[in-house]
């Protein structure tokens, strides 16, 4: 009798792409959609150098901070001025774009849905995808993806600094204290992006991984049950944090170009 399981028989040689019946390719085009209009947006902001600072109210955008060039407008270089004047094709924060971009570029759970979606690799199950060979991350340039722990370094140091940017929001640089609409969404934005930074498998493992005994390091075993909870929902705070720094953006520009007022709930 032959067997359909015999392992050396390869893939079934099937014409239809896929048997399914579902909407399948629903999650994958929402997926795409989604990514590729935030990520266009946030590429168009980082090079547009104009109205991600109000200077009377210390709202920065996430995604000029830090700004460390003698371009930047007087005042939002919280943590001063490395860099001289920048040509017009590298961005004003130099140092945001490659961590971002690496940092989310190589996290797990964009990495499903960039494969997924964009890549087609495939769209989803029991669909055929377009690639014949399958290498997984083991070769350039695919094996970058294992950089991933670098840049979640990389991304909690910039994560630390708009915490930083968060609290300067509440002091306005006429002096005193004040709560602003904005401040209140630069802190939402940043408790978001911790949700997501702290979800981050790399943290989990940095806290949790390689132990051979979990009863021998209560406290890391602690920290490690902690995230985990953040770890099962990475996928919510990808998009949730995402969105966010995109609204932040919106909102900042938006009164810094003087299209809309702050509304100031304390002054
Ligand atoms: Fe998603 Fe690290 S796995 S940020």
């Amino acid at each position: 009798m032959s067997s359909t399981l015999d392992p050396s028989a390869g893939r079934a040689e099937l014409t239809a792409r896929t048997f399914r019946k579902d909407r399948w390719w629903l999650t994958p085009a929402v997926q795409a959609t989604a990514l590729t209009v935030l990520l266009g947006y946030v590429v168009v902001r980082l090079f547009m150098r104009s109205w991600y600072f109000v200077p009377e109210l210390n709202y920065l955008t996430p995604l000029y901070s830090p700004c460390i060039s003698t371009l930047c407008t007087p005042g939002s270089s919280h943590f001063g001025t490395i860099f001289g004047e920048l040509p017009f094709w590298i961005p004003l924060p130099i140092i945001v774009f490659p961590i971002l971009l690496g940092f989310r570029g190589t996290c797990y759970y964009y990495r499903k849905a960039v494969y997924r979606s964009i890549l087609q690799s495939p769209t989803a199950c029991a669909v055929a995808e377009p690639a014949k060979r399958y290498r997984g991350e083991s070769r350039f340039p695919l094996i970058g993806m294992n950089s991933h722990r670098y840049f979640f370094y990389g991304a909690t140091l910039l994560l630390l600094i708009n915490t930083y940017d968060a609290v300067l929001s509440f002091f306005p640089q006429r002096g005193g204290f004040g709560i602003g609409l904005g401040s209140l969404i630069i802190v939402v934005n940043v408790l978001l992006l911790w949700a997501y930074t702290l979800g981050c498998h790399s943290c989990r493992h940095l806290l949790g991984g390689r132990l051979r005994h979990f009863s021998k390091h209560p406290v890391r075993y602690r920290l490690w049950t902690r995230l985990s909870w953040f770890n099962a929902r990475h996928q919510s705070f990808a998009w949730a944090s995402l969105i966010s720094v995109t609204l932040t953006d919106v909102y900042i520009m938006s009164v810094s170009a003087g299209w809309i007022g702050d509304l100031r709930l304390v002054n």
